[in-house]
């Protein structure tokens, strides 16, 4: 691992944990297979939200549950909805899959909920809602999405992907009201972006029993290795921590704005722990530059946003550095 490396590309949390980590890893026997039922980390989740351990699943990785929701979920004709741009996996697992699917422009850079709406036919079964979206970093209100869940037929799947929720909300409970309140929607959430764990591998579904019976058949026993549960259910209890997360997030995600501004260049407002910036045709040329200095950021081309760059926010000497890098580029 290359330590001068300030790798800003894929939304990782540079923020140390307050719980020691090696000891945590250090409980682990690693000769013995992980205990079948992740029953403390699912235990945890559950009582941290208020539902029962029966609605939450946990897998390695939130990415591997978008897979293993599309393979159970979406069987013979049934159709998939996503976003035109968003997180690539939506799209891959439909592929492997071999359904239909259809992708939804955006609209000002955040998912169309009308047009998904007007999309859905009595083949659907599965819509994907990133919330924030993912790579644009906008952000859809509760009420919003509550009154977009109110005209979906009860067969339709709504995944809300809240990968990056906990930036956003003080209470990342919130939710969980709307799941109460419509049984066809599943929550998909991750350790790896603002629990810091991206390397542990930990991802939750919560939904109704029923739906998880559906998919669970997907993943076979011992899928989460025991550090992922020993540092998930550790993490879960660390809110101050998510709390100070959040909080260099938003200064991070100010510094950006308040720069980009005083530079005239153009970014798409974000409420997730990146932030996307419109370079036009200099965006490639960008990433390359920052690439010779060690610097690791997202080419938008890559990601169905040409002209773009998105850059994770970092801690605020990679923030400072990373825009003094911008100014010098735009010179
Ligand atoms: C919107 C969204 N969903 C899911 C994931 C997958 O996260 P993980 O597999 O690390 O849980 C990501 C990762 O960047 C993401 O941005």
């Amino acid at each position: 691992m290359n330590r001068d490396l300030i790798k800003l590309d894929s939304n990782e949390n540079q923020l140390e944990h307050f719980f020691n980590v090696n000891e945590c890893i250090r409980m682990v026997n690693p000769k013995n297979y992980p205990e079948v039922t992740n029953g403390e980390v699912r235990e945890k989740i559950a009582s941290f939200f208020g539902v029962t351990k029966e609605e939450v699943f946990v897998s390695h990785g939130s990415d591997y549950l978008i897979k293993a929701l599309t393979f159970g979920l979406v069987r013979g004709n049934s159709e998939v909805i996503m976003p035109e741009v968003a997180f690539p996996t939506y799209e891959i697992a439909a592929k492997i899959k071999e359904c239909n699917y259809i992708k939804i422009p955006l609209k000002n850079y955040g998912i169309d909920l009308d047009e998904t709406l007007k999309a859905v036919n009595e083949n659907t079964r599965l819509i994907w809602i990133s919330n924030p979206h993912n790579p644009t970093g906008t952000f859809l209100e509760d009420h919003e999405i509550i009154e977009f869940l109110r005209k979906v037929p009860p067969y339709v799947k709504v995944v809300l992907d809240e990968a990056y929720i906990e930036y956003v909300h003080e209470n990342p409970l919130n939710t969980i009201e709307i799941y109460k309140e419509f049984s066809n929607v599943i929550i998909l959430r991750t350790f790896s972006k603002a629990y810091g764990l991206a390397g542990a591998r930990v991802g939750y579904v919560i939904a109704r029993t029923e739906i998880i019976d559906e998919f669970k058949f997907v993943i076979g026993p011992f899928d989460l290795n025991s550090y992922g549960q020993v540092l998930a259910a550790k993490a879960i209890e660390e809110k101050d921590y998510v709390s100070k997360v959040r909080d260099i997030n938003t200064k991070a995600l100010k510094l950006y704005e308040e720069a980009l501004e005083d530079l005239g260049l153009e970014y798409i407002k974000s409420y997730a722990s990146f932030i996307m910036i419109n370079l036009g045709h200099r965006a490639t040329k960008l990433v390359e530059e920052l690439k010779e200095k060690n610097i690791i950021i997202k080419d938008g081309k890559h990601i169905g946003m040409d002209g773009f760059v998105r850059i994770s926010t970092g801690n605020m000497e990679q923030n400072n550095i990373i825009i003094e890098k911008i100014k010098e580029f735009l010179k």
